[in-house]
């Protein structure tokens, strides 16, 4: 249904539709009308399913938090030396103490708490008590909790000893890369303003951005609408609007864009020329005035 048509249906006095449980022309009502005029001018508008509401924002900031904290648990610990298995026993141990639960583990078959992605591998990584961490290694360790059916999603990438110069640079641009896009998230612009600043930043670092893998909208489930791509264009892609919540994740590669999924395991992703990858992910929350990180 087209949102000016439910706007008819909805009284002005009548609950609002985010379940605040206020007036719908105390709450939604203005938001919906300035919808409207975007929606008109042929933009993406997002659907309602997506906008959070104050009590679900609250849940899914909790998450967050707890998702942060085993990240840092996991940066104090994380040395050369250490099988990415033993990180997943860590991320499994400490997601409990917290009494939530790893969003990844058997998330559509992924059999492990965490992703663990080491230099050429770009993402989707499954622990294991074969890999174990070498000093020059680059990983990402990309960590998802759900708390009181709440989820957070965030990752960060570690330098495991003396890394090489090349590598530490790919890790730090990636890094900048986010509060490049950052600047651009702000309610009433696109995802592509973000994409763009993103790739762009990129491109002029020397390097590439994976194409076919990108964020999501996430806290009420994993995966939402919208994707959120970081070879998009500005002024494109979907509107964003208070109350919408989704990571930004790009994948920078020191070499090709190009990559592969691993067919014996069906998950991990490697870069096609056998170039280091890189990938840094947070999780923000769109606000009245600008935005607000959930989960880094
Ligand atoms: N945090 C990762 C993402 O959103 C999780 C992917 S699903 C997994 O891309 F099963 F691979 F973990
Ligand atoms: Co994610």
């Amino acid at each position: 249904m087209k949102y000016t048509e439910l706007k008819k249906k909805l009284g002005r006095n009548e609950l609002c539709w985010c379940g605040s449980g206020k007036k719908y022309k105390k709450c939604h009502n203005s938001f919906d009308d300035k919808l409207g005029s975007f929606k008109c001018q042929g933009a993406t508008i997002p659907p309602r399913e997506i906008i959070k509401n104050q009590e679900q924002i609250q849940g899914i900031r909790e998450s967050g938090k707890i998702n942060i904290a085993i990240l840092d648990y996991i940066s104090q610990n994380i040395r050369a030396g250490i099988t990415t298995e033993q990180i997943d026993r860590w991320v499994y141990e400490q997601t409990l103490r917290y009494n939530a639960i790893p969003a990844t583990l058997n998330y559509e078959g992924f059999p492990k708490s965490v992703c663990t992605s080491i230099n050429e591998q770009v993402c989707h990584g499954i622990p294991s008590p074969n890999v174990v961490l070498c000093e020059g290694d680059i990983i990402n360790l990309d960590v998802s909790t759900i708390y009181k059916g709440y989820f957070s999603d965030s990752s960060r990438m570690f330098c495991i000893g003396e890394v090489s110069p090349e590598k530490r640079r790919l890790v730090q641009v990636t890094k900048e890369s986010l509060n490049i896009g950052l600047e651009q998230v702000r309610p009433w612009g696109f995802l592509g303003d973000m994409g763009q600043a993103i790739h762009d930043f990129a491109k002029q670092n020397g390097y590439s951005v994976v194409r076919e893998i990108g964020g999501h909208g996430v806290g009420l489930q994993f995966h939402e609408e919208p994707w959120v791509s970081y070879v998009s264009k500005k002024g494109t892609e979907m509107l964003m609007v208070p109350g919408m919540v989704f990571t930004i994740e790009p994948m920078i590669n020191m070499g090709t864009d190009e990559i592969y999924i691993n067919e014996c395991d069906g998950w991990t992703v490697y870069t096609e020329d056998g170039q280091p990858s890189a990938q840094w992910e947070i999780q923000v929350l769109v606000t009245e005035q600008e935005y607000e990180i959930l989960a880094y």
